[in-house]
């Protein structure tokens, strides 16, 4: 009894320090005027058709083997979104299929990039920006 007791305040602790650590980091903006992008925004809809689209399909709008991520990005926060990038998931279902989205915590190509391609994504995801690549705003004078 006395044990448990003494063991609780270390475990309040440290729940207090890493949902502080969390709300810190805030999701990466985007920017939409007219149906136009900002470069960062425009950056992901590259990155995205570089590699994600091959299964989350063309405009994130999902395909055979991996969800729409215009859809996951309505519930999924940019926490979850970023460790299920770098750490990927794997699922096996009651038949034994595996559905696999592959890590790229070692993909430079991605991790570099990855607050443009959650940009992206969270534009798609708000309903402000139409499929197909986007124009770019004008360059600031
Ligand atoms: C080889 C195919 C493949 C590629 C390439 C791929 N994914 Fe996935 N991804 C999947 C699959 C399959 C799932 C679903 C896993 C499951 O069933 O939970 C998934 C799930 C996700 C989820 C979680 C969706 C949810 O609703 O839970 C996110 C976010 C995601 N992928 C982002 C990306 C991004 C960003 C890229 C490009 C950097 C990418 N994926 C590239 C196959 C892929």
């Amino acid at each position: 009894m006395t044990r448990y007791f003494a063991i609780l305040p270390a475990i309040f602790i440290v729940a207090i320090a890493s949902s502080s650590s969390h709300s810190s980091e805030a999701a990466p903006e985007y920017v939409v005027q007219d149906g136009q992008v900002d470069k960062a925004t425009f950056n992901g809809y590259r990155r995205f058709h570089g590699t994600c689209h091959a299964c989350h399909g063309q405009d994130a709008l999902g395909g055979s083997f991996a969800p729409s991520l215009v859809e996951s990005l309505k519930t999924m926060d940019y926490e979850a979104f970023k460790q299920t990038v770098l750490e990927g998931r794997q699922v096996t279902d009651a038949s034994g299929a595996v559905n696999a989205m592959p890590s790229f915590g070692n993909d430079k190509n991605i991790t570099k990039h990855l607050d443009d391609i959650y940009r992206y994504l969270a534009a798609r995801s708000d309903g402000v920006l139409d499929p197909g690549r986007p124009p770019k705003l004008p360059k600031p004078k």
